[in-house]
Order: C-alpha cells, then structure tokens, then sequence
C-alpha cells in the first residue's frame, strides 16, 4: 500500500488531487478577513475595518489563468515529463498570512487515501447515470459540499 514517503513518485494522483480541490473549490470564498488599517489592492483604496472576501471560486476558474476551466484535466499540473509542476494560481487553502493552517496535513493525507482507495478498488459510475458535479452550500456561503450521489466499487 502506499505510504507518506512515496508520494514523490505519484505525481498523476497527486495532480488529480490538486485538480479536484480546485474544480471543487472546498472553501469558494475563503474565511472573510477585516483591514487593520486604510491599505490598496491593485489600485483600489480600502479603508480600515472593511470585510474583504477573497474569491477562490473566481482564482481557480480564472480562463487567463486555466485552459479550458470547467474541464478535470489533471494534467494541466504536469510538466512534459511527467513532473509535478508549481503553480501560482493553485490556491484551494489561500494564501498569506492567514493560509490555511491545515495545509500541510490536508495534502499528504488528501494523497494517501485517493492512493489507497484507488490502489485497492475500481470506482465508477452506475451504468446510465451521468456525472453531477454540483454541490451543496454548507455555513451560508462558505463550504462546498458534493451532493450525495451513487458510486460502484469493484475490488481490484
Ligand atoms: C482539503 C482540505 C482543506 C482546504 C481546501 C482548506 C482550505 C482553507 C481555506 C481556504 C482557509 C481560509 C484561509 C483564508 O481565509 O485566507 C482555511 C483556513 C484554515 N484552515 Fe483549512 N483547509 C483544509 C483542511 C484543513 C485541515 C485538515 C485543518 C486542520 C488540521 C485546517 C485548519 C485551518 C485553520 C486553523 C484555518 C484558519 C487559519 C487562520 O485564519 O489563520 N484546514 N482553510
């Protein structure tokens, strides 16, 4: 089975973990923050105490950034041969001071247990049902949740 230490060289699982945390979008609007103190962003003055909202949803669906962004295209992650690459638009658990704390845990265990799964079984579809990417809006506009749907397992 696979273990922490192997992750390294399973770049297209891992690059289909990356693509779905950002087709998916756990978290489409962050956690809202406040300004400390009068600032500008990109040429727009905000003043202090204004609640800012990053939008996640629009950074990972951003078409000058991704090719083609509604499409699961794990790839877009891979360098020519194969490699993992870094991108700078990738921002499921934000960025900043206030990125997610869990980051470092979420990922490597986010790996092992698509590997695991995915070494142990087969997952589909039923036969005549289509893929439903939607999702259900959890604590107001926050967390994306899948609805619930139906999967067949088939040890491998
Ligand atoms: C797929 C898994 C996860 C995703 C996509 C995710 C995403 C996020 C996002 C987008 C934020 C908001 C950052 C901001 O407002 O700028 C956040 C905050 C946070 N997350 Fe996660 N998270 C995940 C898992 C976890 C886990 C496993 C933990 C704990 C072990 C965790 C702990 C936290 C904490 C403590 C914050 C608040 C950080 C702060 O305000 O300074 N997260 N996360």
């Amino acid at each position: 089975m696979p273990e922490t230490g192997d992750r390294h060289k399973l770049p297209y699982t891992q690059a289909v973990v990356y693509e779905t945390l950002r087709l998916g979008v756990v978290a489409p609007t962050a956690i809202p923050h406040k300004t400390l103190c009068d600032t500008s962003v990109g040429g727009y003055d905000i003043p202090k105490d204004t609640m800012v909202i990053v939008n996640q949803w629009a950074i990972l669906h951003d078409p000058d950034k991704w090719d083609q962004p509604e499409h699961f295209r794990p790839r877009r992650f891979l360098d020519g041969e194969g490699n993992l690459k870094k991108l700078d638009c990738w921002t499921p658990f934000s960025a900043g001071r206030r990125v997610c704390l869990g980051e470092s845990v979420a990922k490597p265990e986010l790996l092992l247990v698509v590997a695991c799964l995915l070494k142990r079984f087969t997952i589909s579809l039923p036969e005549g049902t289509a893929y439903d990417p939607s999702y259900k809006v959890e604590f107001a506009m926050n967390f994306h949740t899948p609805k619930p749907y139906k999967i067949v397992v088939h040890k491998r």
